[in-house]
Formats: C-alpha cells, sequence, structure tokens
C-alpha cells in the first residue's frame, strides 16, 4: 500500500502502534518496528529518566525507527519533550493538548511531529504550526476519548489539511485499513489489538478481559472532569457512573481514577482497575505477535480492496 508515512517515517507497513501509558514500552515497541510498523513509547505520566531508559532499551532491540508519546497533561511532559531532543527520538507524536511550544525545538533536531486530534479546528491550527502529519482519533478508541467518531471525523481532517493523516479509533483489522484507506487515510494507528499480542506486558486478567469482550463491554466514565475515558466496564466503571450521576465534585472523581490504570496493567485487578480498550474490542479474540498481527492485517487489507474493486 502506497503511503506518504511510509515514506516520511521510513517504515515498511503504514502501521503505528498507538502510545498507551504503562504499557507500550520498549519490548512491545521493538517487537512493532522490527515487524515493519512504528512502534511508540507511551510517556504517560512517568518521570523522565523512567522514559529515557524505555528509549535506551527499545534502541538496544531494534534498529528500526520507532517513537514516543508525550501525553501533555503530565507533570513530567516539560521535561520528556527536551529529553527525546537528546536521545535523538525519530517521532513524536502527542496526545491531550496542543504542542505547539515544542514545535520549534522538535523540528530544529528533526524530529517528526505528529499530534492526536480530536477535531478539525486542532488537525488546521497544527497544520499551520508546520506538524508533520496528524492523527485523527474517533471516540471509539480505548484511553482519553474526542466526540467524534472515526467515520465522521477522518474525512473531515482528510478535507481540511494537506498534510498525511492517520486515522486511530476502532481499526481491528483489514476491512478497518481498508474502510479508513478509503475515507483518506495514509496510515492506521492501532491500540487496542495490540493490547493481546504476545509482546504486550499487560498482566494477563487485563489481556484476558480485552479477549472476552463483547462489542458492548466498553463505558465512558469521566466527561465531568474534561478528559473521559473509555475502558471496559466493571467495578470502577460502575462507581464512577454512580458518581456522576449524584453530582460529584471533579476532584472526587479524579481522585478514583488515580493509579487504577497501573492496578489493571501491573496487579491484575480487573474490578477496581481500569481496561482501558477501544470498541473494537470485541472483535480482538487472538493473542498473536506483533508481526503476525501486522502482515495479517496487511494482507486482510489487500483482499478486502481487491474485491471490493472487483464489487465495483
Ligand atoms: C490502554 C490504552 C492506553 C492509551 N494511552 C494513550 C496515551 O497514553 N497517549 C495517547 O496519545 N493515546 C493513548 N491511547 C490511544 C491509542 O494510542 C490509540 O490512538 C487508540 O488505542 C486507537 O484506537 P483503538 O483502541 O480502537 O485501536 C491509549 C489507548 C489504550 C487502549
Amino acid at each position: 500500500m502506497e503511503s506518504r508515512i511510509c515514506e516520511m517515517l521510513n517504515i515498511k507497513y503504514p502501521i503505528l502502534q498507538g502510545g498507551m501509558a504503562w504499557i507500550a514500552e520498549h519490548k512491545l515497541v521493538a517487537a512493532v518496528s522490527n515487524a515493519g510498523g512504528l512502534g511508540i513509547i507511551a510517556a504517560g505520566n512517568a518521570p523522565v529518566d523512567v522514559v529515557r531508559n524505555e528509549i535506551k532499551k527499545a534502541k538496544a532491540l531494534t534498529d528500526k525507527p520507532f517513537g514516543v508519546n508525550i501525553m501533555l497533561l503530565s507533570p513530567y511532559a516539560e521535561e520528556v519533550a527536551h529529553m527525546v531532543c537528546e536521545e535523538g527520538v525519530a517521532v513524536v507524536t502527542t496526545g491531550a493538548g496542543n504542542p505547539g511550544k515544542y514545535l520549534d525545538m522538535w523540528k530544529a533536531h528533526n524530529i517528526k511531529v505528529i499530534p492526536v486530534v480530536p477535531s478539525v479546528a486542532l488537525a488546521k491550527r497544527m497544520e499551520r504550526a508546520g506538524v508533520d502529519a496528524v492523527i485523527a482519533e474517533g471516540c471509539e478508541s480505548g484511553g482519553h476519548v474526542g466526540e467524534l467518531t472515526t467515520m465522521a471525523l477522518l474525512p473531515q481532517v482528510v478535507d481540511a489539511v494537506n498534510i498525511p493523516v492517520i486515522a486511530a479509533g476502532g481499526i481491528g483489522d483489514g476491512r478497518g485499513v481498508a474502510a479508513a484507506k478509503v475515507l483518506g487515510a495514509d496510515a492506521f494507528q492501532i491500540g487496542t489489538r495490540f493490547l493481546v499480542a504476545k509482546e504486550c506486558i499487560i498482566h494477563e486478567n487485563y489481556k484476558h478481559k480485552v479477549l472476552a469482550a463483547k462489542d458492548i463491554d466498553t463505558k465512558v466514565t469521566g466527561k465531568p472532569t474534561g478528559h473521559p475515558v473509555r475502558t471496559l466496564k466493571n467495578k470502577l466503571t460502575r462507581k464512577f457512573l454512580q458518581l456522576e450521576k449524584e453530582g460529584a465534585s471533579i476532584e472526587e472523581l479524579e481522585e478514583l481514577g488515580k493509579g487504577t490504570l497501573q492496578l489493571a496493567v501491573f496487579d491484575g485487578d480487573v474490578a477496581n482497575g481500569s481496561i482501558m480498550a477501544g470498541q473494537i474490542a470485541g472483535m480482538v479474540n487472538k493473542e498473536q505477535t506483533c508481526e503476525e498481527i501486522i502482515e495479517e492485517m496487511m494482507a486482510h487489507t489487500q483482499e478486502v480492496i481487491n474485491r471490493v474493486g472487483q464489487c465495483i
């Protein structure tokens, strides 16, 4: 599949593994990059030395390009933003905000900058600021979500900007890739399906929850805080939604969410932990290596495009 993104990022396949806080660490990232996609280390809320260490470990496992996802709400975002320059990282993706103030510095270090955008307005603003591409992420996705679906957001962003657009949210197989391609995407960012990759370090309980999930098993909580999150439903989401209904304060809701992703990822507490995953989890039902996931997805995309082409 021809893609401006493959050329720009020097990768074989136009598949990006989405940054996933506490989850997308060096093993997953190197496995994706070695398989021809772009692995992306998630900085999340981690201190700068933790992220630097992940970068060094990833470099030891792959000589292919990989990226770092910087969550702009993190208290360490500023330090991580400088550190990626020192470490010669090839690509930075950003979440939860506008990375404008770091752009000149990253450009001076030849870093490709690709923010996640939940709206046309932010996509246009980012293009004017000089980013290399944008990730249009629909609210089907796991983790923090915006308002619009991928189906509605993606073509509107594609029409609004000239830089490459990467589709994210709800892509689980070759049909999803082909559909996003038809809507104008140059590449595809995948999170939920990589949660069950053999190289993904999440606790077995978390993996089993994703593998067993049905189509309607996700919930969005935290809307009143301004940072809604999509997760698989469990005791924690019930508690959240109950508190939201009762009009709990933002502070109370934020307190309830603290540390809950780590609880699920590392301790396997899938009752009280936050099991972030997207709506496509209902279709994610086998554990595979990153290479198998990417190869299968690309072959399936080709098959779907050929089949649809014949029908038309
Ligand atoms: C468990 C989990 C954690 C995530 N954490 C982050 C994050 O730290 N930063 C970010 O920009 N996006 C984050 N995302 C979003 C992904 O990078 C990606 O865009 C999204 O998962 C794509 O949609 P999908 O889940 O339907 O494949 C997260 C997603 C998941 C599932």
